[in-house]
């Protein structure tokens, strides 16, 4: 995880966000090839699940929805976690993460008769655990009783300071989908079972840090609320179908070892308040198996408390049969940074060659944030002009990268590290026959190629 972390602020992916500041605890600022990065996750996602399904409509909702709508939702009452306090430094903790904490110990886990699931237990679990084994703080004192602690950032609407209304950032992007399903069938000529999309920031006032940019106040989700007739459509078939998917998406598309990959079912306790049945796809992330994508069955649960706490009569009627009644869904929910944190991860590699130690990342070509790189073999201005030239051309099809720094060594590894398929060379040979040399990144072999036929070259490969 360090040498992630290194190489991603290094490089240019994710730096300390407010660093001139000292920083500001789980907030991250993606840089140059970090943007790109995002951006080819979220492209691939809304280009996979929304252009490339005719059953499918993509739209953008706001950050700050009327506040009725997290009431209705439930994520004033039930988006919690369960916090302790150090009683010396009153420093806030997730109860669950000592606990979790507390368990990694060998010689603590020797104590325990039966296995503890920590997702399992309940706020006076919780607490008589902390009690019955003196669980402390990191910094060893003593720590209070578990409380509630409602994760939805609040903030006001309204200039005037006497006229505030409260209202939220949205804690899941899910809600504007709800909210709009009226509008949907008003304006799309859509047909059931048919899905909802969007991606875009969420914010959870977390109390967590140290796992780089998986757990953060602010956040993207690309989310789907897949509506169906309950009737007509066997829920459990249609979970199938997704999990089926998000696998194919995460190891196909994504390029994700499926060594690193598994499913978790949600344990009745564990589950969100709207849920019937839930399934993480988790990652093996540096600091253990842990939730990249969930999915869930939410029932017609929204779209009923949407109708009883706003009055819009949020069904579907069926023009056929007259049949009238509230569409069930299901949700595929993903984390862009948590995809972006588990693609870094499963595409860093080191090897050794000719004794030094060779780092790149081995990234899908459609995910990578540069695809080509041109170098000049040296400083020289004639291989610099061709060298600008040939970039001009595959600029207009590709991102790519003109260094002339000089030095081939540390341009190639540059390009390496942030993962780029293929370096093209302009040497002196180019002023000869036109050709330069292309080298991959994953095996390093290098091949002449003509100038004219780059762009072929390139079409086949990336
Ligand atoms: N609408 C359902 C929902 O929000 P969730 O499991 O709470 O479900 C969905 O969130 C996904 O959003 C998670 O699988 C995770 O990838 C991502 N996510 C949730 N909280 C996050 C956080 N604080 N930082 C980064 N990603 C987060």
């Amino acid at each position: 995880m360090e040498k992630i972390v290194a190489l991603c602020k290094r490089r240019g992916f994710v730096f300390p966000s407010s660093e001139i500041y000292g920083g500001l605890a789980n907030a991250y600022d993606y840089g140059p090839y970090g943007a790109e990065l995002l951006r080819n996750i979220r492209n691939l996602w809304w280009s996979t699940f929304i252009h490339k399904h005719q059953d499918m409509k993509g739209i953008d909702t706001q950050i700050i929805l009327h506040p009725e709508t997290w009431v209705a939702s439930g994520h004033v009452a039930s988006l919690v976690d369960f916090l302790v306090e150090d009683t010396v430094t009153h420093m806030r903790y997730r109860a669950d993460h000592l606990i979790e904490d507390w368990l990694k110990k060998p010689k603590n886990a020797e104590k325990i008769k039966t296995s503890v699931v920590v997702e399992n237990m309940s706020m006076v679990e919780m607490a008589e655990f902390i009690h019955t084994h003196s669980v402390k703080s990191p910094q060893g004192n003593v720590l209070t009783d578990p409380k509630k602690f409602n994760l939805l950032f609040e903030t006001s609407l309204g200039t005037v300071a006497d006229n505030k209304a409260v209202a939220y950032l949205r804690g899941e992007t899910a809600q504007g989908i709800f909210t709009n399903f009226k509008n949907i069938l008003d304006t799309q000529r859509v047909k059931l079972p048919f899905g909802i999309g969007q991606i875009g920031k969420s914010f959870r006032n977390e109390i967590t840090s140290g796992q780089f940019v998986f757990r953060t106040f602010e956040f993207e989700q690309a989310e789907i609320e897949y509506f169906f007739d309950p009737e007509v459509v066997d829920w459990n078939i249609l979970l199938e179908q997704w999990k089926k998917d998000m696998w194919r998406f995460v190891t196909e598309f994504l390029g994700i070892s499926s060594d690193n990959l598994r499913w978790r079912r949600h344990t009745d306790k564990e589950r969100s308040h709207y849920s019937k049945d839930t399934y993480d796809l988790d990652y093996k992330f540096p600091f253990g198996w842990k939730e990249l994508w969930g999915v869930a069955y939410r029932t017609d649960y929204d779209l009923k408390q949407h109708t009883a706490h706003s009055g819009a009569n949020l069904v579907w009627k069926n023009n056929e049969t007259g049949k009238v009644f509230t569409p069930h869904v299901i949700e595929p929910a993903l984390g862009i940074n948590r995809a972006f944190f588990m693609v870094l991860n499963d595409a860093y590699h080191e090897e050794e060659v000719e004794g030094k130690v060779r780092t790149y990342l081995k990234l899908h070509p459609s995910l990578a944030p540069v695809k080509i790189a041109v170098f000049p073999l040296q400083k020289d201005d004639t291989l610099k002009q061709r060298a600008l030239e040939v970039f001009q051309t595959l600029q207009q099809r590709y991102v790519v990268e003109l260094d002339d720094a000089g030095n081939i060594g540390k341009m190639y590894r540059r390009q390496d590290e942030i993962g780029t398929p293929f370096c093209v060379t302009v040497d002196f040979q180019t002023n000869e026959d036109n050709s330069v040399t292309v080298r991959a990144r994953d095996t390093m072999e290098q091949s002449r190629v003509p100038i004219s036929d780059l762009e072929a070259y390139f079409f086949e490969r990336l």
